[in-house]
């Protein structure tokens, strides 16, 4: 059974052992212990997106469950790009699973800066560009809500790295496809799709928002239809390959994404219901191909298209 496959990029291509890779910001740095599985059997890890600068992140209450989902409002708190090369990218010095750095600029010129940072580091395979962040107070999705704005976020990362460049989309706009189309023309060599959808909760007995930010980004089950229609809207508009995410939890769901035009899946909010999540994710996959004599998990990809 092959569950390779590779992303070409401008300058190197990236090479994953098998589709399922995590979520950015659902599974830290991959070194937290504890979830049960060995991260060196998945596609790729995705960090939690690091920026310039540290960040503590915004105020609690800044999670709340919703029916078939959540709401964050991290903030991005993060170490800062200097304690990720420093402190955080040695560890994956013997890790052979491909590690992609997820950033978030406050400026263009921020997003190029900290492409520069990672720029020749061994253990980094590559980088995923967030402009869709609905919880940066800067940066993040105001860049992604413009398709003139994400393309020169995106040539900007371009311009200082060699690695595979990955951009993020939000589904918080009209079109996602005008969106993916400026941001392949600047040199995006993937896009992940998507992020959270905006979203809100209220306390009816406390009469205020739930969330200390008032709005924050809804994830999990209830978004996935979502996120297929617009992986399906992405895969008709642009050539490059799409890493569908978006309410993953299961080895039936990411065939699905497969099947909408995706090449590969990120597992976010399910890792919280089940730490075994994204293994179990890449192994109900293999359940399926074995049970459907499926050879090439390639082969899958695109193939419910009408
Ligand atoms: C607690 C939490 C933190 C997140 N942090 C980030 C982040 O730092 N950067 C990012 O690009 N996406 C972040 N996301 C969004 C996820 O990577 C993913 O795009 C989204 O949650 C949809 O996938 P899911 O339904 O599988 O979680 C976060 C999601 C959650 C639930």
């Amino acid at each position: 059974m092959n569950l390779q496959l590779e992303l070409p990029g401008r300058k190197q291509s990236l090479l994953l052992p098998n589709p399922v890779m995590t979520a950015s910001g659902t599974f830290s740095f991959g070194l937290d212990k504890g979830h049960g599985f060995n991260v060196q059997d998945l596609g790729a890890i995705v960090t939690k997106t690091v920026t310039l600068r540290p960040r503590a992140g915004n105020p609690q209450p800044r999670t709340a469950e919703t029916p078939a989902g959540m709401l964050n409002a991290i903030g991005l708190q993060n170490p800062g790009v200097g304690a990720l090369v420093r402190d955080i990218a040695p560890k994956w010095a013997r890790w052979r699973v491909p590690v992609i750095v997820s950033i978030l600029g406050a400026t263009v010129e921020e997003y190029g800066r900290l492409a520069e940072r990672l720029e020749g580091m061994p253990h980094i395979s590559g980088i995923e560009v967030n402009i869709s962040s609905p919880n940066a107070t800067r940066g993040g999705m105001e860049f992604g809500q413009d398709p003139q704005a994400a393309a020169a976020v995106t040539a900007a990362v371009v311009r200082g790295t060699t690695l595979p460049v990955i951009v993020k989309l939000t589904p918080n706009v009209t079109d996602i496809t005008e969106v993916a189309r400026a941001v392949v023309d600047a040199g995006a060599d993937a896009l992940c799709v998507i992020n959270t959808l905006q979203a809100m909760a209220i306390d009816a007995e406390a009469r205020k928002p739930v969330i200390s930010t008032v709005f924050s980004g809804l994830s999990g089950p209830a978004i996935k239809p979502v996120a297929l229609r617009m992986v399906y809207q992405v895969a008709s508009a642009v050539d490059v390959p799409i890493i569908g995410c978006g309410g993953i939890a299961c080895g039936t769901d990411a065939v699905e994404f497969l099947l909408a035009g995706a090449s590969a899946v990120q597992v976010g909010t399910a890792t919280f219901v089940s730490p075994s999540a994204p293994i179990d994710v890449l192994n109900g996959l293999k359940a399926y191909m074995a049970d459907h004599g499926i050879d090439d998990v390639a082969s899958l990809v695109g193939a419910a298209r009408v």
